[in-house]
Parts: C-alpha cells; sequence; structure tokens
C-alpha cells in the first residue's frame, strides 16, 4: 500500500512559516507583502481557485487587492487593470487567473505583468530564466510538487520521471526542475502512442493532464512515486484526479491524494513567491528562498 503524500501537511507547515516570517518582517519594515489576484469573468473553477489563494493570504497576514472584472471585460480593460497594479508601489505580487475569456489574449496579458511581479512565473522572461536555470520566480504547480518531494525525502536524481502534459502551467516547467534536479525526463501526452509503456518507465510519474482515471494502476511501475496534478470537478461536486487511485494506491510506493495533495502546495508556493517579491522590494535583493 502506496505511503500518502500528504500536501495538506506540508503545505501547512510551509504557511506557518511564512505566517511567523511576515510577522518578523513587519516589525523591521512597517509593512507586510501584498498580493494583488485579477479575476475576469465568473467561472466558477477560477472563483474557488481565486477565493482559496485570497483565504491563504489572509490568513497568513498577506495584504490582498482582488481586482474583479466582468466577463465582457475588454481586452485594454484588462491591461489598464495590471498597468495600474505594476504602478502600485505597494503590490509586491500580481496573479491574473487563468483561463481568461475568449477574445482575450493570454500572451498579451501574461506579458503585461512586470515580471519582477509575476509571481505565478508566467512571463516569457521568467520562462526563459527557468530553462536557462537562473534563480528566477518558479511557477507555484511546479515548485510545489519538487517540494512535495523533498519534503518527503523522495530521490530525484538518476531516476526516470515521466510527465504526462505539456502546458506551460505545469508539464512543460515540472519537466525542467526535474531535469534540473538529474532526472532522465521523459513528456508524454494525450498523443504519445501506448502512453502505458511510458509511464510504466517512470520512477517518478506526474500527471497533469485533466482527464479523470486515465492513469490506470497497471499504467504504473510497482514502487513509483505518483504525483496527481489533475483536478476536474464531478458532477458529484467533488475534485477528481487524473489517478485511479484506490486501484493506484496498491500499486505505488508513494501517491498524492486529490484534494489534498498539489493543489495546497500550489496555495503555499504563491504566497511563498509573494513573500520573495517583498523581501526584494525592502531590501533590493533576492529573497534566496527559491528552490
Ligand atoms: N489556472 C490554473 N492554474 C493556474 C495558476 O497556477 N495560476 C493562474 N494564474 N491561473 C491558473
Amino acid at each position: 500500500m502506496a505511503k500518502i503524500l500528504d500536501g495538506k501537511a506540508i503545505s501547512a507547515s510551509i504557511k506557518e512559516g511564512i505566517r511567523v516570517r511576515v510577522q518578523e518582517l513587519e516589525a523591521i519594515y512597517g509593512q507586510r507583502p501584498a498580493l494583488a489576484v485579477v479575476i475576469v469573468g465568473s467561472d466558477p473553477a477560477s472563483c474557488s481557485y481565486v477565493h482559496s489563494k485570497v483565504a491563504a493570504a489572509e490568513y497568513l497576514g498577506i495584504h490582498n487587492l482582488q481586482v474583479e472584472l466582468p466577463e465582457t471585460a475588454s481586452e485594454q480593460e484588462v491591461l489598464d487593470a495590471i498597468r495600474s497594479l505594476n504602478e502600485n508601489r505597494n503590490v509586491d505580487g500580481i496573479l491574473v487567473q487563468l483561463p481568461l475569456p475568449r477574445g482575450i489574449d493570454e500572451e498579451k496579458v501574461i506579458e503585461a505583468v512586470s515580471y519582477e511581479k509575476d509571481v505565478d512565473g508566467f512571463h516569457p522572461m521568467n520562462v526563459a530564466h527557468l530553462w536557462m536555470g537562473g534563480k528566477n520566480m518558479k511557477p507555484c504547480t511546479p515548485k510545489g510538487i519538487m517540494r512535495l518531494l523533498d519534503e518527503s525525502g523522495i530521490e530525484i536524481s538518476g531516476r526516470r520521471a515521466v510527465v504526462v502534459g505539456r502546458s506551460n502551467i505545469v508539464g512543460k516547467p515540472v519537466a525542467k526542475l526535474l531535469l534540473d534536479r538529474n532526472a532522465t525526463v521523459t513528456i508524454a501526452h494525450s498523443r504519445s502512442a501506448d502512453l502505458g509503456a511510458v509511464t510504466r518507465e517512470a520512477d517518478i510519474l506526474v500527471s497533469a493532464v485533466g482527464r479523470p482515471g486515465m492513469i490506470t494502476a497497471d499504467m504504473i511501475k510497482p514502487g513509483a512515486v505518483v504525483i496527481d496534478v489533475g483536478t476536474t470537478r464531478g458532477e458529484d461536486g467533488k475534485l477528481h484526479g487524473d489517478v485511479d487511485f484506490e486501484a493506484a494506491r496498491e500499486v505505488a510506493g508513494w501517491i498524492t491524494p486529490v484534494p489534498g495533495g498539489v493543489g495546497p502546495m500550489t496555495i503555499a508556493m504563491l504566497m511563498e513567491n509573494t513573500l520573495e517579491c517583498f523581501i526584494e522590494r525592502m531590501t533590493g535583493e533576492k529573497a534566496g528562498i527559491v528552490k
């Protein structure tokens, strides 16, 4: 029976560290970090994610500024809102919740966010630094996955890692972070031939597709570490991962639950990125928390 990678518990201890640090920094600088969250429209999944991010910020004593624009907002209105946050000297981090409504150019919006305030790590400058191996803002979910592995004492170096999914938010960046830690990395996707043969090679399997049940127990190497990034809300109102959890836990060595695995780690990393931006604003130096 697989051991559980408990993202909820690990993220709680990371957040506790951030909460204390925020208080210490406030005593020194008389200010707290501030995170601006921009949401356009009212997609239920996006609203729920934003709610969790804002609640975490509030709990940690991080100021939060929510900018809500209607579904009908024009691209220019979104860009104007971002420009005003870029220019606001009291805002440390800016996050634009994705996806954006149709008709708004996502790339243009991501590029509009000042890369120094880009707590998502999506700006081309941060993406470039990620691939060059620099000390940049790392995207939250990939960073959270690496922290989950590290905090659980899982060896990465020299092991075979397979990432299923090639998104800019998770698949591609987590593959690079695993590569940086000397894993031998394969990126598979919906068009990969004989996906099971590929995933069965994995000592560390990361699935970030968003298709419930697509990773079945027979696709998992016995003893493998299984990281499930999928979060699809079912008709039952519950969140479902990509992995057939009950069967997979009989085969895997370690496994993340959904919910309570990767999701809370993403939020903790967003808070950490915001804290890093704040420390940089206060000291003019990189915080060096980035792992
Ligand atoms: N939509 C799904 N995941 C994310 C994320 O990590 N950041 C933002 N901004 N939007 C998302």
